[in-house]
């Protein structure tokens, strides 16, 4: 390993298909086939996974069987299950799911927040705040962690790119409101349009600006201009610890025209193994489970090294990282 390069032996790998993956699918995909999916995700070794959401089935058909799919797989111990909610009712319902880990989602544009979960910035504060009230009030264990995924942190389909100071102005009031929360800030780069020294301005910028103990920080990035594992090594070696991908790349905004999938697990892998880095996951392994993905009626992949043929993959970087 070279300490000069590698920030962290261990990086945490966020597995979104299920989540940012499927929601892209527009038709419902049968529930057994999404568990198929998630199952040959944690036969590779994925342990952090965002599942779902819950969100108003109007607004994100596909997700309407989230309830069934948390119930397959919450009694598994050793998995971190995230969900996405955009309210207190979502909040509520995950929770009795049994979700641990609620995803917050709020955008820093205006423009892009109406469009995903139709309110202003403003009101999706207050709903953070009741989320909060709630967690504070709750005496389960791990009861008390949340994410919050700051959606358009770079750039936003309607208003263009999005300046770090912008993303300031949304952080430091969500920071007020979660005061004795454990709390991942994921900044979000929504459309793919990011570039690497975009991403390292906002992680630098912003982890000095917010020093606190209870925060880490976290990277979502999307492959649209082909940035996405060169945008999350940057953020890697700018504060974050945690990296969002999806396999196979499957994944997109419904509610961000022009944003293409996610960036894909088995290529930050691909990156990640070669400087050393551990994070449990299997690549060839992986790469089975990114074919099963990637035969989904309907889906958008984006993946590099599912195009590979697999004998030319070094075998020095295919072998598994754990
Ligand atoms: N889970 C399930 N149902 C929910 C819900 C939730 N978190 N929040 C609201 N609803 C239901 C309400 O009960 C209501 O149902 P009813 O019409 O049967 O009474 C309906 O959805 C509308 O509720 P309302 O509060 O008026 O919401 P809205 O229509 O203004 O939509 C959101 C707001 C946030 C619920 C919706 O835009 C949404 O779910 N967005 C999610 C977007 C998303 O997942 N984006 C992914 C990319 S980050
Ligand atoms: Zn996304």
């Amino acid at each position: 390993m070279n300490a000069f390069t590698i920030p962290l032996e261990q990086v945490e790998i966020v597995e979104v298909a299920p989540r940012d993956g499927f929601q892209s699918i527009n038709d419902p995909l049968p529930t057994a086939d999404k568990i198929r999916c998630i199952q040959a995700l944690l036969d590779a070794g994925v342990t952090r996974l965002e599942i779902g959401s819950f969100v108003s089935p109007r607004a994100v058909p596909q997700m309407a069987d989230i309830g069934e799919i948390v119930a397959h797989f919450i009694n598994r111990s050793e998995l971190r299950l995230a969900a996405l909610v955009p309210n207190l009712k979502g909040a509520e319902l995950a929770l009795a799911c049994g979700i641990r880990e609620l995803m917050f989602v709020v955008s820093v544009s205006e423009s892009h927040n109406r469009s995903n979960v139709r309110q202003s910035v403003a009101d999706s504060l207050s709903n953070l705040a009741s989320i909060t009230e709630r967690l504070q009030a709750s005496d389960t264990p791990g009861d008390k962690r949340l994410r919050l995924s700051l959606g358009t942190s770079f750039d936003c389909p309607f208003e263009g790119r999005i300046d770090w100071r912008q993303v300031e102005a949304v952080l430091a009031p969500a920071l007020e409101t979660t005061q004795g929360i454990e709390l991942e800030v994921a900044l979000c780069d929504t459309t793919g349009h990011a570039t690497p020294y975009q991403v390292a301005e906002h992680f630098s910028r912003l982890g000095e600006r917010f020093r606190d103990a209870r925060l880490s920080w976290a990277f979502h990035g999307h492959d649209t201009y082909g940035m996405g594992v060169a945008n999350a090594l940057f953020a890697l070696h700018h504060g974050a610890t945690a990296l969002d991908a999806s396999a196979a790349g499957l994944g997109g905004c419904p509610f961000a025209p022009g944003a293409t999938g996610n960036t894909a697990t088995e290529d930050l892998l691909y990156a990640l193994q070669g400087g050393g880095v551990r994070t449990g996951l299997d690549l060839p392994r992986l790469l089975e489970a990114a074919d099963m993905i990637a035969a989904l009626p309907g889906g958008q992949t984006a993946s590099h090294l599912r195009n590979v043929p697999r004998e030319n993959v070094p075998r020095e970087k295919i072998m598994t990282s754990s």
